[in-house]
């Protein structure tokens, strides 16, 4: 600012050889007021506007989150990424991206697509392996760019026609033709406020509400060594967002089960998937990587008995006392389907700010 302030005195200062004492005493007098206009519109000779700062507040027992800077949250471009968000304009086939990723399903739906079913967005401001197979690694704004750019092939000439999207990109922007990275951050953005915070086991860890006793039963089982799933699907996120083989398979016959070995070729990558997080999991009608469960207690029954040794399992599994399965009474099962159950959470999937805007 203080650059700014003195080009302008010297852009004074030559008036005043110009047109004498009185005019500098003028300019003199509104010199604050001018400087003050500066600093509150630092952007206001060229044709965007001053956007306006989004704090994403991360709940208190979250990661800290890592945002690019070239991107940093503002109301005005999560405004337009929730526009696209919901725009059936971005594809070529009358889908857009809440087609299949679905508020009420934790922005997740019932569908399987090519076999796979679609993944929630929730917290994925705190991720940096995306996909199933994690398949895509990066920032978000990396993922939306393979979102638009090759998963949908948006036309860019077609939403370069929308005179709307055209006049808030260059406002919001400051380009006058759409691109991809336009589209991608503001994607990016929208989807970064995504964020899942209130569950019943939110709650019941600030205190706020208490767990029956079976959900408590459960969820002393998840932490425990016994039931060890938190080594995997980390508190709060509920993901630690690394690949793994938990043994799902003993042969792959489907490519879809080779998980990572389908993109570094190492046979040590076999059936290796990225820990799936587990809010609002009870809301999934699908469950795996190719949909293969249908049921959380499914899910649990493979964990408990249904666990393949193979080679490169992860160790986690065949740890010492689990070599025959983790045994758990059919009361303990129903006690971890019981805790999955209080992570949905309902204030999400009825939060209007993330509905759609019109
Ligand atoms: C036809 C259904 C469909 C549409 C439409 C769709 N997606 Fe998806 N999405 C999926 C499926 C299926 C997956 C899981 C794919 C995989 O892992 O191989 C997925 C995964 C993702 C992921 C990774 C999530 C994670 O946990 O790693 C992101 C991010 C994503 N989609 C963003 C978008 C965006 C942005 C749009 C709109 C531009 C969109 N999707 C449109 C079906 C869809
Ligand atoms: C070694 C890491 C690891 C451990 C330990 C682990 N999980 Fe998982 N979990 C994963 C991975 C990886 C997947 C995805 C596997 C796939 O799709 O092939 C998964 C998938 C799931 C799913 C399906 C989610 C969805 O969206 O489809 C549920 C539910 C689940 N785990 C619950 C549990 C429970 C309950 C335990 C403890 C009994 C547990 N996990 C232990 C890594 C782990």
């Amino acid at each position: 600012m203080e650059g700014m302030f003195f080009q302008w005195y010297h852009k004074v200062l030559h008036r005043v050889i110009m047109v004498g004492l009185i005019a500098f005493l003028v300019g003199a007098s509104t010199l604050s007021a001018c400087k003050k206009n500066n600093d509150d519109n630092p952007s206001s000779t060229d044709s965007t506007v001053v956007l306006t700062p989004y704090e994403i507040i991360a709940p208190a027992h979250f990661p800290i989150l890592e945002i690019p800077n070239d991107n940093k949250p503002t109301v005005e471009r999560i405004k337009l990424g929730r526009m696209l968000y919901y725009d059936t304009l971005l594809s070529n086939d009358g889908r857009a991206c809440a087609g299949c990723h679905l508020q009420s399903k934790g922005f997740a739906t019932d569908l399987l697509y090519q076999g796979v079913p679609v993944l929630p967005h929730e917290n994925l401001a705190w991720n940096s392996n995306f996909m199933w197979e994690a398949s895509k690694q990066g920032t978000l704004e990396d993922v939306m760019l393979f979102e638009v750019q090759t998963f949908f092939a948006t036309n860019l000439e077609k939403v370069n026609q929308n005179t709307t999207y055209r006049q808030l990109v260059k406002k919001y922007f400051g380009v006058n033709k759409i691109t991809y990275k336009e589209l991608s951050y503001s994607l990016a953005q929208f989807v970064r406020t995504l964020i899942s915070r209130d569950t019943k086991y939110d709650r019941f860890i600030r205190g706020e509400a208490a767990l029956n006793y079976d959900e408590l039963q459960g969820r002393n089982l998840f932490f425990s060594e016994r039931g060890d799933c938190f080594h995997c699907h980390i508190n709060p996120v509920m993901t630690d967002n690394q690949l793994h083989n938990i043994g799902l398979d003993s042969l792959y016959t489907k490519v879809l089960d080779k998980g990572y070995f389908n993109l570094s070729g190492k046979v040590s990558d076999l059936g290796k998937f990225r820990t799936p997080n587990l809010r609002n999991v009870a809301l999934r009608k699908y469950l795996m990587h190719d949909g293969r469960y249908s049921s959380l207690e499914e899910v649990v029954e493979f964990y408990n008995s249904g666990v393949h040794k193979v080679f490169n399992v992860d160790p986690i599994m065949t740890k010492p006392g689990k070599e025959n399965g983790l045994n758990l009474t059919a009361q303990e099962k129903k006690q971890i389907v019981s805790f999955l159950q209080t992570l949905t959470d309902y204030t999400m999937l009825a939060d209007t700010a993330l509905s759609a805007p019109y």
